[in-house]
């Protein structure tokens, strides 16, 4: 008999197959059990009938417990009333692995309790469709990018160098000397595009931020790519196109997922039609201070207020170009007409989410560049290959950096960013 996944049952209606799994849920009276099973791959109801299976199977479903793992046999019959479309009539349960008082209850629990229960509330209907579309937004950014000639490079998380500031480091010792958790692999990005032309990374970065908000995390994977002799207009370009495709892939792959979080997809649809709107930093800053947010000066960082404000003045995503250079770190080129800006762009998302893409056209020129870090009071030492590739042949040169996890968050239309990380490192949580 062959052994399918629930997420395959469409092509096998008519056939009895078994099913491997977990009982998520259970209903039964004294002559039918409804069995709510899952997989991994989905969910969907297991009909046990009293009249039509043997008096042991009929008893063995009702005493399943949440959670217990079992081998399911039966048949695969359309199921009108269900979203899902399908369900198995079911002959045979052979119990594989009992459980008994599982924490997680169909009722409501409080964050803290869920998040101590990670590795159990994995299993739920909402975590399984948020890591749906992680995956799918992996797998859209390596068909994406490998599409278009870019090459993977995966930097060292093992680094030296601090280009997004000291603040924010996890320090370890490396053999007595000190090193830190890569913030960012831009820096040896930038050396791999004078190497390879077009390359992007994709894995885990680290801030120690001592941020307790709905966006930060202290571990989250970024993909950056970094593209040699192309100006920021095209990188902005490249962006747009980036995440208007991930938004088509979800909903061209994640319509059931979409469904089980209830988002609007006519609204997601509306975030696939690029260019997305740009307003300059100046810009933002009088309408923010033009709709009563006095507070904000020239110069300042936007909170997350500010972005929301903005983002929602547009209904899409938005680009926020040409940001204050003493707020930018010291790798952004300078504006060729205004000392006082750099070229930057940050993309804000929609509904709320906040920055997801943070870029820039990167600084040439190997006395500005060593003026910067000197001026950071970063070790010169330390970045003296960076300064090389400046010597032998340096041309202009844009990338951007995106959080994979706030992305998620926001196309998932999750609330919290610790819900688009299977096992989310915040500020005081290391486990599980
Ligand atoms: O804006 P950031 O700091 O940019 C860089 O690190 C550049 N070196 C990237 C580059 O140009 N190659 O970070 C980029 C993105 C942010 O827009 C945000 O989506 C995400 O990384 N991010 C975080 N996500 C979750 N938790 C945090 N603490 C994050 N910090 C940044
Ligand atoms: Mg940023």
């Amino acid at each position: 008999m062959e052994r399918i996944r629930i997420i395959d049952s469409k092509n096998h209606v008519g056939e009895t197959v078994q099913i491997g799994g977990w009982i998520a849920n259970k209903r039964s009276s004294g002559k039918i059990a409804f069995l709510q099973l899952r997989d991994g791959s989905a969910y969907f109801q297991g009909v046990v009938v009293k009249a039509e299976v043997p008096e042991e199977v009929f008893e063995t479903a009702k005493s399943l417990n949440q959670e217990t793992s079992v081998i399911i046999t039966g048949e695969i019959r359309e199921d009108t009333r269900s979203k899902f479309g399908y369900e198995i009539g079911v002959s045979n349960i052979e119990v594989i692995g009992e459980s008994h008082d599982y924490p997680i209850t169909p009722k409501e629990h409080g964050t803290d309790f869920l998040m101590d229960h990670r590795h159990l509330w994995l299993r739920s209907t909402k975590q399984h469709a948020i890591m749906q579309i992680r995956n799918e937004l992996i797998r859209a950014t390596y068909e994406f990018f490998n599409t278009r000639g870019f090459i993977k490079i995966d930097p060292p998380i093992l680094t030296s160098s601090a280009p997004e500031g000291t603040t924010e480091l996890f320090k370890t010792d490396y053999f007595g000397q000190e090193a830190y958790l890569s913030q960012t692999g831009q820096l040896y990005l930038e050396a791999a595009a004078m190497a390879f032309g077009k390359v992007f990374s994709f894995g885990p970065t680290f801030r120690a931020e001592k941020s307790k908000t709905r966006r930060h995390l202290t571990e989250f994977w970024m993909m950056e790519p970094e593209m040699a002799f192309v100006e920021h207009d095209e990188s902005l370009e490249i962006q747009e196109q980036y995440v208007a495709f991930m938004v088509q892939s979800c909903l061209d792959n994640c319509d059931y997922a979409l469904d089980v979080l209830g988002r609007d997809k006519e609204l997601l649809k509306t975030y696939t039609e690029t260019p997305y709107p740009r307003i300059s930093y100046d810009d933002a800053v009088t309408l923010l201070q033009e709709n009563g947010f006095d507070d904000v000066k020239w110069g300042d960082d936007f909170g997350s207020p500010h972005e929301t404000f903005i983002a929602n003045n547009f209904n899409k995503p938005v680009f926020i170009l040409n940001y204050p250079k003493s707020m930018s770190p010291f790798y952004m080129k300078p504006h060729p007409d205004r000392d006082d800006v750099v070229i930057r762009a940050d993309l804000i998302a929609p509904e709320g989410y906040g920055e997801i893409i943070g870029g820039s056209q990167r600084a040439v020129g190997y006395d500005y560049l060593l003026e910067q870090i000197e001026k950071d009071g970063l070790n010169e030492e330390d970045y003296a290959w960076y300064l090389d590739l400046q010597k032998y042949g340096s041309v202009p040169h844009s990338g951007f950096g995106l959080g994979l996890e706030r992305t998620v968050t926001w196309i998932s239309g999750t609330e919290h960013v610790r819900e688009a990380s299977p096992f989310p490192r915040l500020l005081h949580r290391i486990y599980p």
